[in-house]
């Protein structure tokens, strides 16, 4: 039952290594520098070395595997991102319509059920579709707004500013993506569901800009505003950081196309996972801070 995982030392996918090897499992991993997972897992893993724009290398790294998690790795700052996106996911879909590869289980995202009008999420909504037509099994993991995207606010909230182009006082789902790793893990290791399924990553509870702005004050112990910009602003600041407008579509595309968006999938006992934010915030973003 050979496991095969996609960006191992990403958020979500170094979990779900880890938890394998827990399991007494040994995963297949496809890595493009496998110096940068840590020694102890390197020995215990079988590295593909490669990268996973070049399909002819995830399908043959894939070949054979029972079961695959598929991250599409392709940066919102791409040139066209949703092309990248539906031409990286490629191999995958070839090797599973070919019936090398039995069973997928898809990092996806809140939104993708809109299937248009998502910005980048659209790719997602794509690569569920291109899945779904190849007769394997599939599981589509509808995740919420993950918690590290706050990593990459540091600057500003070093200045006790919190920017966002979200209605501050909407309530949305929120995770952590180490949340996201164990339930993949068990998805995984679960060799009984079969067919199309989808299920959604919600995190504790929905938060409101508002209320994430709070908690980043009383765990970062100092002051953090709120910032609501419109989506103008927003192209504006991409467009002058040198992306394309297929870029700056996609971005802005994700949070104008969520906004108001209630999930398809409600909350519920099997979408809820247990990392608030503050603990979240408290045991990573505070030494982020630091340093
Ligand atoms: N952020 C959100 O709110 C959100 C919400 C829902 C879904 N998602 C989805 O979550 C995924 C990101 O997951 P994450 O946060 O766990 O990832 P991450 O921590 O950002 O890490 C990215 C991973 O992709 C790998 N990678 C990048 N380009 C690659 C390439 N060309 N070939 C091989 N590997 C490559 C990186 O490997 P290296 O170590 O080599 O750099 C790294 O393992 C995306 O598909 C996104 O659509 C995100």
């Amino acid at each position: 039952m050979t496991i095969a995982v996609t960006t191992p030392t990403g958020h979500v996918g170094s979990r779900v290594v880890r938890l394998l090897l827990q399991a007494g499992v040994r995963p297949r991993v496809l890595v493009r520098d496998p110096a940068r997972l840590d020694a102890a897992t390197r020995e215990r893993v079988d590295v593909r070395r490669g990268d996973l724009t070049d399909a002819a290398f995830v399908r043959e790294a894939t070949a054979g595997a029972r079961t695959v998690f598929w991250v599409d790795p392709t940066p919102p700052s791409a040139e066209d991102p949703i092309e990248t996106s539906e031409r990286t996911a490629s191999g995958i879909v070839e090797a599973a319509r070919a019936g090398d590869v039995a069973r997928v289980v898809l990092l996806s995202s809140v939104g993708a059920e809109k299937r248009h009008g998502a910005g980048h999420i659209d790719a997602l909504a794509r690569i569920e579709e291109q899945l779904d037509a190849t007769g394997a099994d599939t599981l589509h993991l509808r995740c919420a707004y993950f918690f590290t995207n706050l990593l990459m606010d540091l600057d500003d909230l070093a200045r006790g500013v919190l920017t966002t182009a979200f209605t501050p006082d909407m309530p949305m789902p929120w995770v952590d993506p180490r949340d996201i790793g164990d339930v993949v893990a068990a998805r995984l290791l679960n060799d009984a569901w079969k067919g199309r399924t989808v299920q959604a990553v919600h995190g504790p509870e929905d938060l409101t800009f508002e209320q994430v702005a709070r908690t980043l004050t009383e765990v970062l112990a100092r002051p953090i505003q709120l910032k609501p910009v419109g989506d103008d602003d927003v192209r504006a600041a991409l467009r002058s950081a040198g992306l394309s407008p297929s870029a700056v579509d996609g971005i802005v595309g994700m949070t104008a196309g969520t906004r108001d968006l209630i999930p398809e999938q409600p909350r519920d006992l099997v979408t809820t996972t247990p990392t608030t934010l503050a603990a979240w915030a408290y045991v990573h973003l505070r030494p982020a801070m630091a340093a």
